[in-house]
């Protein structure tokens, strides 16, 4: 698995693909498959579920070098134009791969897919399946689709896309996550019923849909058996969450929180991405009872202009999230706060921005994200008049993102001579009496100790500030085995 720090929330990566990451093999008779992934967590946890997908249906296994592979699959993103624009560049890309070798099978999907599955077949003709978020559990079939139709004559065979919204059926199809390392991802929740005025999702994923309460608990008592220690609960709204009990009554997410955290093994609890909306006093109040969850929220505002926040549709003020966001440092003085901020949306004035620095500075965030706001056909905000220049809101998002920055620079100098909850993960590559693991606030953090303790946590007391996500440590506790 790829370590990645500050991946909080859903907006991250549009400028940075990843490569689901292969178990290496040597041995040219097995088929390949190689998945790049665009955009968020969403998307990498339904990349995993991809290859764990046709692994065990057709034996397929990773590749992180699409020259060498059978299959090729794009999991796409259309949260901004340029992350969309991507996905036809790349497609151009693997075109020619496929000129040399016309058994290459292309595959796209991801919300792209969703949205404009007519229009990849026409651009991109020499994809062979095409399939949407809530659709990739049937990939093995649309292989086996295509696989039947190969040596028919071009009119004859039938289309392969499939972007339909069947509920939640994707999670009663895909097999069990496989295990790697001690920390996993497990969506509990899908699509996003908020319609914020700028936003694909609503139409990319589809309303919001929860797994039912004794699904999420099996898989995630499951993975803890398998030596998992830390849990991220993923959904676009997860928050949100309402998931069927047996009982067929609804377990809120405050609840779950609660249930997950009595799970053996569990010792950390993240999640991503939350609303403000559904950030109640019950969820504030997990902070104060459960250990488990982590002194690090990401929960996006996208403005600090109560202007702004209303023509986005965001449905709360800015003094809602400041009286929560008090509520809840309160409880935990250290918490290290995250948000997403878009900049530059339709009718953002100069004092509007300006709030919205002010905002930042205030509330004193952690590493944040930040965007030039970007239009999107179908949305409701692409039909309001954006008068204001690029090169205006380019600046804006500079002056943004270098208060950030800042920002996070002061957070990790702080961290000197504090104790930090450390998840060990690994052994250090270079020396093998040096151990590396995560503090609450995705730092990095190494110091010496023994390879037996990976798996385990320990209080590390910051002796020296390597990077912006790099420290050095001492061990001062080493936790029992949470098991
Ligand atoms: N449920 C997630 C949203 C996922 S989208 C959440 O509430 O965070 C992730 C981020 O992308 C959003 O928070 C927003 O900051 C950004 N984003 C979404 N649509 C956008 C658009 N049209 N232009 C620019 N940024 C956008
Ligand atoms: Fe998008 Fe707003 Fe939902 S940002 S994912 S519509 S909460």
């Amino acid at each position: 698995m790829t370590v990645q720090t500050f991946i909080p929330n859903g907006a991250k990566a549009a400028s940075e693909n990843t490569v689901t990451q292969p178990t290496h093999t040597t041995d040219v008779s097995i088929k390949k498959l190689y998945i790049e992934t665009q955009g968020c967590q969403m998307n990498e946890y339904d990349s995993h579920r991809m290859a764990d997908l046709l692994g065990d249906s057709h034996g397929y296994i990773l590749t992180s070098n699409p020259n060498e592979a059978d299959i090729l699959l794009m999991n796409t993103c259309s949260i901004r134009e340029k992350a969309q624009e991507k996905v036809f560049s790349e497609l151009g890309r693997w075109r020619k791969l496929k000129d040399k070798n016309p058994d290459l099978v292309i595959g796209v999907g991801g919300c792209v897919a969703s949205q404009e599955g007519d229009n990849i077949q026409k651009r991109a003709p020499y994809v062979d399946m095409i399939f949407g978020p809530q659709t990739l559990h049937r990939l093995p079939q649309m292989l086996d689709q295509h696989n039947a139709q190969v040596e028919k004559p071009k009119k004859d065979k039938i289309k392969l896309v499939d972007i339909s919204f069947p509920d939640i059926e994707k999670f009663d199809f895909l097999p069990e996550p496989r295990v790697e390392g001690f920390k996993a991802f497990v969506s509990i929740m899908e699509g996003c019923s908020k319609y914020c005025s700028f936003c694909v999702v609503p139409y990319t994923r589809g309303e919001e849909v929860s797994r039912p309460l004794d699904d999420v608990l099996a898989e995630i008592a499951g993975l803890a058996e398998k030596g998992v220690r830390e849990i991220s609960l993923l959904g676009q709204n997860v928050n949100g969450y309402r998931g069927e009990t047996f009982e067929g009554s609804i377990c809120t997410f405050p609840e779950l929180l609660r249930l997950v955290a009595e799970i053996p093994g569990i010792g950390r609890l993240r999640y991503t991405t939350s609303h403000p909306l559904e950030f109640s006093d019950e969820l504030i109040q997990c902070y104060e009872d459960l250990p488990q969850m982590v002194s690090h929220l990401h929960l996006p505002v996208q403005s600090g202009s109560n202007d702004v926040l209303q023509a986005m549709k965001r449905n709360h003020t800015i003094d809602v999230y400041i009286d929560k966001i008090a509520k809840l440092r309160k409880i935990r003085p250290d918490m290290h706060l995250s948000s997403d901020f878009i900049i530059g949306f339709p009718g953002e004035t100069d004092e509007n921005f300006a709030e919205t620095l002010q905002f930042i500075k205030d509330l004193d965030f952690d590493h944040s994200y930040s965007f030039v706001y970007s239009k999107r056909p179908g949305t409701p905000a692409s039909d309001l008049p954006d008068t204001t220049p690029e090169q205006v809101k380019k600046e804006r998002l500079a002056q943004v993102q270098k208060v950030i920055k800042q920002s996070s620079i002061e957070k990790t100098d702080a961290m000197l001579g504090k104790i930090e909850r450390v998840l060990i993960e690994k052994v250090s590559d270079q020396d093998p009496n040096i151990l590396i693991g995560t503090a609450d606030n995705t730092r990095l953090v190494t110091f010496v100790g023994d390879a037996t303790w990976v798996g385990r946590f320990a209080e590390i007391e910051i002796t020296e500030i390597k990077t912006l996500n790099f420290v050095y440590g001492e061990l001062l506790n080493l936790e029992p085995d949470v098991a």
